[in-house]
């Protein structure tokens, strides 16, 4: 029974596509789905910048990094031409590349009220369109093949209203509001995920989304605290606290499990 369980869990032999790979959860992601047996392609934006102990990560034979925009057709089209020439067909797509506000971006121009058109643009085009997109291009390599399981990473703030009290920038003086266009694009993801989920459920494709809650990564201690205040469980995540997650989604675990939305965010939606 053990071993059965176990096997059930297993990516042997399997072709991994994690977008965002280079990137805090993308790096867990793409380490996950290594140590299960898959072959893992990153297709991120930027492979050349990674803390160290990534290195090793990235000089395995079965992991292989992709220089490739989200926000680009040829360019995710190209990339996999790669994937399929060096590990074949895929079968796990991982879509976790996105973006947020930008660093050192004027507070007060993330206000509601002055929230640039060009930004808004920018954070649908990688955090929606990207999905679709990659979703359009490998997803029909995989509904051509043996068909597999699409991730879709959103975040609490898809679900709720980020709550701006908690938002504190110690170093500025102006208010820090969490904005708009990251909210949106997010809540867009559940309902992109059933669309597909059902689109190609006879093609042997499960589509899945996966609401993830805050990442500690050194934030704003006050930020911290306040945030922490609003979770059940106490605490922000740690990054490696998805990756059961992951794994369970893009393995045969979860083999009758299509359209739906995991939610793992220490139960700050639950109350
Ligand atoms: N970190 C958190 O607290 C948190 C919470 C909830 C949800 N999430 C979600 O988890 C996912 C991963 O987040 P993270 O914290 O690892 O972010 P991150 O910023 O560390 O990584 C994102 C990666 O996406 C890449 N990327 C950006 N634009 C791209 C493009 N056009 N084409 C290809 N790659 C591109 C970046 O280079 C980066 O490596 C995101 O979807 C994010 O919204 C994160």
């Amino acid at each position: 029974m053990k071993g059965k369980m176990e096997g059930m869990f297993r990516l042997d032999g399997k072709v991994a596509i994690v977008t965002g790979g280079m990137g805090l959860l993308g790096r867990e992601f793409v380490k996950t789905l290594k140590d299960a047996g898959a072959n893992v392609a990153i297709f991120d934006k930027q492979v050349k910048n990674y803390p160290k102990d990534f290195e090793e990560v990235l000089r395995e034979k079965n992991v292989a990094a992709f220089e490739t925009d989200v926000t680009n057709k040829k360019s995710i089209s190209e990339s996999l031409k790669s994937v399929e020439k060096k590990f074949g067909a895929a079968e796990v797509l991982v879509n976790a590349a996105a973006i947020d506000v930008p660093p050192n971006y004027d507070a007060e121009a993330l206000l509601f009220e002055n929230y640039p058109e060009e930004l808004w643009d920018k954070i649908m085009e990688v955090n929606v369109k990207g999905i679709f997109l990659c979703s359009q291009v490998i997803g029909t390599a995989m509904a051509k093949g043996k068909g597999g399981s699409i991730i879709n990473v959103s975040s609490i703030y898809g679900e709720i209203s980020p709550d701006q009290r908690i938002y504190v920038k110690k170093d500025r003086k102006e208010k820090f509001v969490k904005p708009i266009a990251y909210s949106v694009s997010k809540g867009a993801i559940p309902s992109l995920t059933r669309y597909l989920a059902t689109y190609w459920a006879a093609k042997s494709i499960r589509v899945n989304a996966i609401t993830f809650g805050g990442v500690f990564s050194n934030q704003d201690k006050e930020f911290v605290k306040n945030y922490s205040s609003k979770v059940p469980l106490g605490r922000m995540a740690r990054s490696d606290e998805y990756n059961g997650a992951i794994l369970f989604l893009a393995s045969d675990a979860s083999s009758y499990m299509t359209g739906a939305n995991l939610v793992i965010d220490g139960g700050y939606t639950a109350w």
